[in-house]
C-alpha cells in the first residue's frame, strides 16, 4: 500500500481505544488523524483526557492531538470504534449514515441481520452482508463488527474442528480478566481475592455470537450453526487474558492427533500478508499446566489463541483450555484485523469518496 489511509478512533480514551492507539500509531497501512470521546474529553488534548494505562509510552504526537466531539462532521471516512454499547447504538449509525466505514468493537449491532460479525480467519464470506446494508446503499457507509472478547478465542479453537468433524454441543466456562469491563471497570474491593460468577449479558452474547460466527451465509442472511452452546461466564482477578474451559461433542469421531492437526494446520489468511494477522492463529501448548494468562496471552503479539490440556471428556467427547488476549485479539486487534482484511479485499475504500464520485 503506497500511502497510509487516514483513520479515526471513536472512544479513543477507553481500554480498547488505547489499544487502538498502540496498534495503529505505527501501522504500515493506516494513519491516526482523528480521536473522539465523550463531552468530558472533547476539546482537551489526548494526553490530558486519557489515563494512559498501557506498558508502552503514549506516543508524543497522539498526546498532543485535540480530542474531537463524537460526531461525523470533520471525521475521516474510516472509523475504528470502541464505544460503550448504548452510546454505540446511537452514534455508530450516524457515522455510517454520513458515509463512514465503522469498524466496531461494540455489541450494539453484532446480531443485526445485515451487519457482518467477522473474524477473518473464520467467516470472511459474511462480509458480503455489507452490500445489503441500507447505509451502504444510501451513503456508502457501513458497520462491520468483531465479536465479544470471550467468543473470539472459543470460535478460533472451534472453527477447524467444525470444518473437519462437525460440532453438536459446546459447554464453556470462562475466567475473564477485569480489563474486559473497561476502565475503571470492576471495583477493586469486589474483585481482589474473589471470583464474580456473573457478567451481565455475557453468556447470551457468547452463545449467540458463536453460532452466528460459525454459521453460513445464505443469500442475504446468516444461518447460525445448528449446534448447542451452554456458557458460564465468570470475572476473575486477572488483568488481561480470558481463559475458557471447553467441552465439545463432535458430529464425527476424531482422535487426539486429528484435533491437534486441525489446529496446527489452520492458517486461512496465509495468502494475504496482513500486518496484524498471526502466522499461527491457534497455538498449541503441550505443558500440562498451560495456557495461563500471564505467560501465554502475548503469543502472536496478542493475536493468537492458545489451546492446551486436550483430553477426553466423560460427558461429551473432548475437553480443552483456550486462552486469548481480550483487549488485543478480543478487542482492538480484532477490529484492526477486520480493517486490514477489508483493505486487502479492496472493500474498506473511503466510502464518502465513492459517494462523491458517483453523485
Ligand atoms: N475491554 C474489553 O476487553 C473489550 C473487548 C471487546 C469489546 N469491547 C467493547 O468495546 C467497547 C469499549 O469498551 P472499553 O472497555 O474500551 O470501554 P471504556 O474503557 O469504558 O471506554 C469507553 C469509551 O467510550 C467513550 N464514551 C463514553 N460515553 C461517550 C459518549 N456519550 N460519546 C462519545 N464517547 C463516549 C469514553 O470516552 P470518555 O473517556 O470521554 O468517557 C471512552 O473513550 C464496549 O462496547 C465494549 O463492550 C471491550
Amino acid at each position: 500500500m503506497q500511502t497510509r489511509q487516514k483513520i479515526g478512533i471513536l472512544g479513543a480514551t477507553g481500554v480498547i481505544g488505547q489499544r487502538f492507539i498502540q496498534l495503529l500509531d505505527a501501522h504500515p497501512w493506516f494513519e491516526i488523524v482523528w480521536l473522539a470521546a465523550s463531552d468530558k474529553s472533547s476539546g482537551k488534548t489526548y494526553g490530558e483526557a486519557a489515563r494512559w494505562k498501557l506498558d508502552t509510552p503514549l506516543p508524543e504526537r497522539i498526546a498532543g492531538m485535540v480530542v474531537s466531539p463524537a460526531a461525523p462532521e470533520g471525521a475521516p471516512a474510516i472509523i475504528f470504534a470502541a464505544l460503550d454499547t448504548d452510546i454505540a447504538r446511537e452514534l455508530e449509525p450516524r457515522f455510517a449514515a454520513a458515509g463512514c466505514a465503522v469498524i466496531s468493537n461494540s455489541s450494539a449491532f453484532r446480531m443485526q441481520a445485515d451487519v457482518p460479525l467477522v473474524i477473518p480467519e473464520v467467516n470472511a464470506s459474511h462480509l458480503d452482508l455489507l452490500e445489503t446494508q441500507s447505509w451502504r446503499k444510501e451513503s456508502g457507509g457501513y458497520i462491520v463488527t468483531n465479536p465479544n472478547c470471550s467468543a473470539i478465542g472459543l470460535v478460533l479453537a472451534l472453527k477447524p474442528l467444525v470444518d473437519r468433524f462437525g460440532l453438536e454441543s459446546v459447554f464453556v466456562s470462562t475466567m475473564q480478566a477485569v480489563s474486559g469491563a473497561g476502565y475503571p471497570g470492576v471495583p477493586s474491593l469486589d474483585i481482589l481475592g474473589n471470583v464474580i460468577p456473573y457478567i451481565r449479558t455475557e453468556e447470551e452474547k457468547l452463545e449467540s455470537e458463536t453460532l452466528k460466527l460459525l454459521g453460513k451465509l445464505s443469500g442475504a442472511r446468516i444461518e447460525p450453526l445448528d449446534a448447542r452452546v451452554s456458557a458460564h461466564c465468570n470475572r476473575v482477578a486477572v488483568e488481561d487474558g480470558h481463559t475458557e474451559s471447553v467441552s465439545i461433542k463432535l458430529a464425527t469421531r476424531a482422535s487426539h492427533e486429528e484435533i491437534l492437526a486441525a489446529w496446527s494446520e489452520f492458517a486461512p489468511l496465509a495468502q494475504y500478508a496482513l500486518p496484524t494477522a498471526p502466522s499461527q492463529p491457534i497455538e498449541w501448548s503441550p505443558a500440562e499446566d498451560r495456557p495461563q494468562p500471564r505467560l501465554d496471552r502475548m503469543r502472536g503479539k496478542g493475536m493468537a489463541a492458545t489451546v492446551g490440556r486436550l483430553r477426553p471428556c466423560k460427558l461429551l467427547d473432548w475437553r480443552f483450555t483456550v486462552l486469548s488476549h481480550n483487549t488485543i485479539r478480543g478487542g482492538a486487534g480484532a477490529a484492526v484485523l477486520n480493517g486490514e482484511f477489508l483493505a486487502a479485499l479492496g472493500k474498506l475504500a473511503p466510502a464518502r469518496d465513492q459517494v462523491a464520485v458517483s453523485a
